[in-house]
């Protein structure tokens, strides 16, 4: 097992109406808040003004800065900033999905410079402080709302990258599962194979740590069960439940315990695909894993065999692979390139994932191997 620490000091307020009395809490670091959100399905279901109701009852001056948009831009983290400084805000709430999180988490480090957000991911500057973050989640998926990670989008230079800071935790983060009942099937879908890439990019982490093991499994086997069930009711509160606690457990910290931080060689792969051509970051990740898990497949095949044993009931490698595929094709997501509505060219995600490097931690993904990559990204293997 590999040596870890753990450090989470983000408070959870999990289940119904918990927002309804969070005024207290989401003023509680300063009265001039800046609200940030999407591209309006807070204001369609009515959360939007349930927020903006507590804010308005805890006496809080309301910035707001809306139309951050899916697989979000750094863009967009530089204009909130300056608006956060300009009207000197004590705090920011983050209203929406991972998008919205993680723009947000961006803001609170901007907000306190003067240069681009984008020098952090580049590591030109470091960081000294934050602006305190509260989130309210509006889509189960991605686990920022209990992580310090955020990824940040930039179009010129067609990279999408991760950054990590103990001063982007969440002070607060409240999930309602009722919030996330009007997330329509494709998004659900796609937070469906986030969640189980999570799980999956920890199983393939360093090191042997078979009760962290065991809790992937289960959090893989929930999320594939719950959210098959899920997708035939949409509006299924006890399911919102279930999959939006597996997804914070999925990135939180639980699931890499022993496992040196996971693989996240896919999560590389999917960002690569999602910066050409703005696919969302779930359908991005139902093309790379099963791609990814054949080109790794003799090396990891012990491990890939156990999931196959206690996920699907899989007799071999390639069975298990096969299944995967298959369960991610049953929930209407893309396994291929050649699945998805844009044009992609197999040359320009070529080029990009050899300029990129793209790697995991643990596995590497050699020179040679991007050609094998690309071609099984393209080739769909269930007819
Ligand atoms: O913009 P609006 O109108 O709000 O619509 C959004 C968007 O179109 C909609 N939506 C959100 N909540 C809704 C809703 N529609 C109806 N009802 C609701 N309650 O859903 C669409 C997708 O939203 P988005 O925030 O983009 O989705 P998600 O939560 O999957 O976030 C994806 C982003 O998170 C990053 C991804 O790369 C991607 O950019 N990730 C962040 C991670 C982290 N910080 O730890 C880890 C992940 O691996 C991931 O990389
Ligand atoms: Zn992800």
């Amino acid at each position: 097992m590999e040596n870890f620490k753990v450090y989470n000091p983000t408070k959870l307020h999990f289940g119904k109406d918990v927002v309804s009395k969070s005024g207290k809490i989401l003023s509680s670091f300063g009265h001039r808040v800046l609200l940030i959100y999407g591209r309006g399905s807070v204001k369609k279901n009515g959360i939007y003004q349930t927020v903006i109701s507590e804010l308005k009852s805890s006496g809080c001056e309301i910035f707001e800065y809306g139309g951050i948009k899916s697989n979000p831009v750094f863009e967009d983290v530089d204009a909130a900033a300056a608006l956060a400084r300009e009207s000197k805000v004590d705090v920011i709430i983050a209203l929406g999905g991972g998008s919205v999180i993680d723009t947000a988490k961006m803001v609170a480090l901007t907000a306190c410079v003067t240069h681009s957000s984008w020098d952090f991911f580049t590591h030109k500057k470091e960081v000294k402080k934050a602006l305190p973050l509260m989130c309210i989640l509006t889509l189960a998926a991605t686990g920022t709302e209990m992580n310090p990670y955020a990824v940040i989008q930039n179009d010129v230079t067609h990279e999408k990258r991760s950054y990590g800071h103990p001063l982007i935790f969440p002070k607060h983060s409240f999930l309602d599962p009722a919030f996330t009942l009007s997330v329509p099937y494709d998004y659900t879908a796609y937070g469906i194979c986030d969640v189980i890439a999570h799980a999956l990019e920890a199983y393939f982490g360093k090191g042997r740590a078979d009760l962290t093991d065991n809790i992937i499994i289960e959090i893989v086997k929930e999320t594939m069960h719950k959210g098959k069930l899920l997708l035939s009711n949409l509006q299924n509160y006890d399911l919102r439940a279930d999959i939006m606690l597996a997804a914070t457990l999925a990135l939180n910290g639980t699931t890499t315990y022993g496992k040196s931080y996971g693989d996240w060689g896919v999560h590389s792969i999917g960002h690569v695909l999602s910066s050409l051509y703005d696919i969302p970051h779930g359908a991005s990740l139902s093309i790379a894993y099963p791609a990814w898990l054949r080109l790794h497949k003799e090396k990891l095949s012990d491990k890939i065999l156990f999931l196959g044993e206690k996920l699907m009931n899989a007799a071999n490698v390639e069975e298990t692979i096969e299944k995967l595929e298959q369960f991610f094709r049953t929930i209407k997501c893309p396994v291929s390139l050649n699945e998805i509505p844009q044009k992609t060219r197999k040359s320009e995600v070529l080029q990009q994932l050899q300029r990129q490097k793209v790697n995991g931690y643990y596995h590497k993904i050699t020179d040679n191997d991007y050609v094998t990559l690309a071609d099984l990204m393209y080739a769909g293997h269930i007819n």
